[in-house]
C-alpha cells in the first residue's frame, strides 16, 4: 500500500464512519454554510466552555470530500482551544492551497491532493469556514 492508497482509505473511511456526526443537546454556538457552486450545506454545533471546544457534531449534505473533512476537523478540534482550532483551520487552507502548514493537520492530511483540483478546495474547506464563520458571528 502506497502513501496514496492510505490516503485514499483515510478519506473513506471517514466518509463511511463520519465521527461526531449529528447534533449536540444544548450547544453554545451553532452555525450553517452553504458552498455556493453546489448547494450543499454544511451545520457545525458547539458546545464552548472557558475558551475550549468541549464538544462538537457537524451534519448536512455534501460530496465526500467535503464530509470527509468535517469529519476529520471535528475530530481534530475537539478538545482544543479556539485559537489552536482557528490556527489548525488557517494552516489546513493554506495546505489546500499549494502550502506548507505549520501545525499538525492529523487525518486532514489526506486531502492533500485536493490543491491540484481548484474546485474541490471549497469542498474541503466548507466545513472551515463554517468553524470561523462560528467564531467570528457573534450573533449564533
Ligand atoms: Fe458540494 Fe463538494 S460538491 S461541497
Amino acid at each position: 500500500m502506497n502513501l496514496d492508497d492510505i490516503y485514499r482509505e483515510t478519506i473513506l473511511d471517514h466518509n463511511q464512519s463520519p465521527r461526531n456526526y449529528g447534533h449536540l443537546e444544548h450547544p453554545t454556538k451553532s452555525v450553517g454554510l452553504l458552498n455556493p457552486t453546489c448547494g450543499d450545506q454544511i451545520q457545525l454545533e458547539l458546545a464552548i466552555n472557558e475558551g475550549r471546544i468541549q464538544d462538537i457534531r457537524f451534519s448536512g449534505q455534501g460530496c465526500s470530500i467535503s464530509m470527509a473533512s468535517a469529519s476529520m476537523l471535528t475530530e481534530a478540534i475537539k478538545g482544543k482551544t479556539i485559537d489552536e482550532a482557528l490556527a489548525l483551520t488557517s494552516n489546513f487552507k493554506n495546505f489546500v492551497t499549494g502550502g506548507q502548514s505549520s501545525v499538525s493537520l492529523g487525518d486532514l492530511e489526506a486531502l492533500h491532493g485536493v490543491s491540484q483540483f481548484p474546485s474541490r478546495v471549497k469542498c474541503a474547506t466548507l466545513a472551515h469556514n463554517a468553524l470561523e464563520k462560528a467564531m467570528t458571528d457573534s450573533a449564533t
